[in-house]
């Protein structure tokens, strides 16, 4: 059912020549956040899915990436969909021209966008931790683009407990500075989870290898200090150059909430090692950039 790591490793290796499809994918769906590699990769394996799939999808915004889901996944297939469906700041301004354009919300935008594959969807609107409480079916994919705040960090055991072994686990914002408790958390979870790659910028791909009895009821906001830093240079000690530099960023922005004392020394070392990644130079600046907002995040 699912494709095998040989094939994964093979799309994960074609996705960053794989412009004219991805520019033909995206002329028929509707703006994502993903790069050129992510929809690609997105895009090929659900394609060689042979039965149909139940797929979680956290984080829509405006169905992009649900209707990748719904037109490459079998017939039969489920999209479990889960937004708030809420504008902040910057949706409000990008979406303000369009015609379904609502104040408070982008539901109306999504349900045009995805009206074509609406007999896949599954609705789950509101905030995510009461409305996974809805769900327990066992899950073949588990698309995660939602954990830009920790209060749904744990959340994400419901998920990935309902995964099949075997089934697989997408971290589209594995290597973003707003996402870090996944890194530490997906480490944790080592024994639980291959890691098979990353895809495009951002994206880390995981098999589930074995049950998460045993570790079902850990907090992840309550590790402590020492170990969550721990597990997040093991990850980074895994990758070299703009990954590496970004994971730091993201490390730093862990830091600054739980243990300000290391802030100095994570950033000297990613303005020492990393200043000629522009991408890495930008997480740096945008992190700096919202500092001040970080507590209420929080
Ligand atoms: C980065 S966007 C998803 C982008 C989409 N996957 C794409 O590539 O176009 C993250 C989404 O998570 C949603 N979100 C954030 N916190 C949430 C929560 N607590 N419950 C439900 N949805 C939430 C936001 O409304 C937003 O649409």
């Amino acid at each position: 059912m699912y494709p095998s790591d040989r094939t994964l490793h093979r799309f994960i290796r074609m996705a960053p020549q794989a412009t004219s499809v991805v520019a033909a994918i995206r002329k028929f769906h509707p703006y994502s956040m993903l790069s050129d590699e992510e929809v690609f990769f997105l895009n090929a394996l659900c394609s060689t899915l042979s039965e149909p799939a139940r797929v979680a999808e956290l984080g829509c915004y405006v169905g992009g990436t649900t209707c990748i889901f719904g037109e490459a996944t079998p017939a039969g297939s489920v999209v479990e969909v889960y937004d708030l469906f809420l504008h902040n700041g910057a949706s409000r301004q990008r979406l303000r021209d369009d015609p379904l354009f609502q104040p408070e919300s982008f539901f109306g935008i999504w349900e045009r966008n995805t009206a074509p594959y609406k007999d896949k969807v599954s609705l789950n609107r509101g905030d995510l931790l009461e409305t996974c409480k809805a769900n327990i079916e066992p899950l073949d994919i588990a698309y995660v683009d939602i954990v830009k705040h920790p209060s749904l960090i744990n959340a994400m055991m419901h998920f990935y407990s309902r995964v099949k072994l075997g089934g697989l686990v997408l971290h589209q914002d594995y290597f973003h500075w707003q996402s870090p408790w996944l890194v530490y958390q997906m480490e944790y979870l080592r024994d639980y989870f291959d890691l098979i790659g990353d895809v495009g910028h951002n994206m880390a791909v995981y098999r589930k290898s074995r049950s998460l009895d045993a570790v079902k009821s850990v907090d992840f906001l309550t590790l402590p200090v020492d170990e969550i830093f721990e597990l997040f240079d093991r990850a980074i000690d895994r990758y070299k150059a703009s990954k590496a530099g970004m994971l730091k960023v993201s490390k730093l922005r862990l830091a600054l909430e739980i243990a300000p004392e290391r802030q100095q020394q994570i950033t000297s070392d990613i303005e020492t090692n990393h200043s000629d990644s522009p991408r890495v130079v930008r997480y740096l600046r945008a992190l700096q950039a919202s500092q001040k907002d970080l507590k209420v995040m929080w």
